[in-house]
């Protein structure tokens, strides 16, 4: 199956990111591709599986080391040995697993990435990854998805804007420049040589090989439609306008057959979305409302909503950010941008449920023509609210989705927005706020989080807080003071959902990164992609088993 660590190519994908992954069940010591992953773990008394059958091969290198404390299996710990021709692949990354109890499938993601990542500085070509052909206790299907998702997720880097294949390759840090000289091959164009790279991943599985294609498969849907999330998050402002946005998602709905209707400030302003408009009045960009549609045909209900914020640039309008608060605000759409992944992933793994996708998506920019804090706007829902800060735009725009969506009468309604600098306070980059107005609903999230490794933490919305955000001559304020910002904002969605079952994720401290680590390049990580696909495929089975 050729597929792609980018998003599909024509959707700004790089050339050198594309990467093919096949699946063997072969033992290992027949990997005839150019370099072998493979992990231990730090309890095993000797060596198990496939480093075992290495060892063998390799004279006993492994075991030798293993022995003399060089490799002790600890986790994310790497080890790379040169095989001198005893096997046909070139290297062997030895990649500890950490204690066997505990080998979960983010454990194996990680691993995986961090050994295509390793390899790849190397130059190796052709890696294979035996992740799934030890017993690590842990569901051979699970272990064979974790190993595609975390390769694809790892081997993803953002190209686009580097201008000659020289440059593109250093952006793979050290063993660039050697990767490129010691490669030899003239380019198309004949004058630089090509970069050395990495195009094909097996994932070497032991057990029923028709279960390990499929999970294979699940993880190479599920990595791809976040690298297509990242690859959205990581483009410049200037060129991702909301006009833009929409755009590239028309083109994904048409590549994987999902409906689309985008809509403009007309069909806004006919919705009565003054929330939507109101933010949109500084900026000379027009706004969009962008909906996907996946249609089951077993659901009869108008199902599942997933609603992202789509603000393309955050300035923080007239209430205007400081420099250094605006640098990374061209990711202020990664809400938007990982329902729209989610909606790629589950247009190709087809649950049993409908999901309708709502991203609406402006600037929010400082003008003569701006919003200005004691304006009072009036919401999709009739509701009007009180603006005291134009950098609290997120809430404003959602307010009016999560409108439409209600009188669409779909169930549950589910959002995801960069909303506060004050969740990345309390939560950091670990995992998103959570806020809901269902305990069933949140359960089910907690689920999800957990089997897609996208964490989630509940937070606290005691009636209480919703005086917060009170207001003297408007239904509801914007902001409350400093207290509780996170809840407060989720506190002013709530007046937008009425009854309907929903909850609001706060992504703030999850959407971007700003450095590299040793799993994954800097930039949008595509958080939420795989959450919300597995959401959708849980309230599926659940209506299934009702
Ligand atoms: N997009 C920001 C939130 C944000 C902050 C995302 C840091 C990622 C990193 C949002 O629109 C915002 O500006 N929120 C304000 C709200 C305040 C004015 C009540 C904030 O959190 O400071
Ligand atoms: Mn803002
Ligand atoms: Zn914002």
């Amino acid at each position: 199956m050729a597929v792609s660590a980018g998003a599909m190519g024509k959707l700004g994908a790089t050339a050198n990111t594309r990467v093919d992954v096949k699946v063997s069940t072969r033992d290992v010591q027949q990997f005839t591709g150019d370099a072998l992953a493979v992990g231990v773990f730090s309890d095993d008394d000797g060596l198990q599986g496939p480093a075992a059958a290495l060892d063998e091969a390799l004279a006993g290198v492994i075991s030798a080391l293993r022995a003399s404390g060089e490799i002790t299996g600890a986790a994310d710990e790497t080890t790379l040995l040169h095989t001198l021709g005893k096997i046909e692949p070139t290297h062997v990354l030895i990649v500890g697993l950490g204690p066997r109890a505990r080998c979960t499938a983010d454990r194996l993601r990680r691993a995986a990435a961090i050994a295509s990542r390793t390899l790849r500085k190397a130059g190796a070509r052709h890696v294979g990854l035996a992740f799934a052909w030890i017993e690590s206790g842990l569901n051979l299907a699970l272990a064979a998805r974790a190993a595609s998702e975390g390769a694809l997720l790892g081997l993803y880097e953002f190209t686009r804007y580097k201008s000659s294949k020289a440059t593109k390759g250093q952006q793979a840090a050290a063993g660039a420049e050697t990767e490129a000289a010691a490669d030899g091959e003239a380019s198309q164009n004949g004058a630089q040589p090509a970069r050395r790279r990495l195009t094909t991943i097996t994932i070497i599985g032991r057990g029923r090989e028709q279960a390990i294609r499929a999970a294979v498969e699940r993880g190479r849907i599920l990595a791809e439609s976040a690298n297509f999330a990242r690859d959205l998050g990581n483009e410049p402002p200037n060129v991702l306008t909301p006009t833009e946005f929409a755009e590239r998602a028309r083109r994904m709905a048409e590549e994987v057959g999902l409906v689309c209707e985008i809509h403009g400030p007309d069909w806004m302003r006919e919705q009565g979305m003054g929330a939507l408009l109101g933010v949109n009045q500084g900026s000379a960009e027009e706004p969009r409302f962008i909906i996907l549609r996946y249609h089951s045909a077993s659901d009869k209900t108008p199902g599942l909503a997933l609603v992202g914020k789509g603000i393309t640039f955050d300035s923080g309008g007239l209430s205007l950010k400081s420099g250094e608060g605006m640098k990374e605000m061209k990711t202020d759409m990664c809400g938007g941008a990982a329902m729209i992944g989610a909606m790629r992933a589950i247009a190709q793994i087809k649950p049993a449920i409908n999901v309708t996708c709502l991203v609406p998506t402006t600037e929010n920019m400082p003008d003569g023509r701006s919003y200005r804090p004691g304006d009072i706007l009036r919401a999709a829902n009739g509701k009007t609210i009180e603006i005291l800060n134009t950098d609290a735009e997120g809430r404003l725009i959602l307010a009016d989705a999560l409108s439409y969506a209600v009188k669409q009468g779909l169930s549950p309604l589910v959002d995801a927005a960069t909303l506060t600098g004050a969740i990345v306070t309390s939560l950091g980059s670990v995992r998103a706020g959570l806020f809901d107005n269902d305990e069933a609903l949140e359960r089910t999230i907690q689920q999800a989080a957990e089997a897609s490794g996208e964490r989630v933490w509940a937070m606290p919305m005691d009636d209480e807080y919703g005086d917060l955000i009170r207001s003297d001559i408007a239904d509801l304020k914007q902001i409350g003071g400093r207290a509780a910002g996170s809840i407060a904002a989720a506190k002013v969605l709530s007046h937008f959902v009425g009854n309907t079952p929903w909850a609001h994720l706060d992504i703030a401290g999850m959407a971007s990164r700003d450095r590299r680590s040793a799993d994954s390049e800097p930039g949008a990580t595509g958080y939420g992609v795989r959450l919300f696909a597995e959401l959708a495929t849980v309230l599926a089975s659940a209506r299934a088993r009702v």
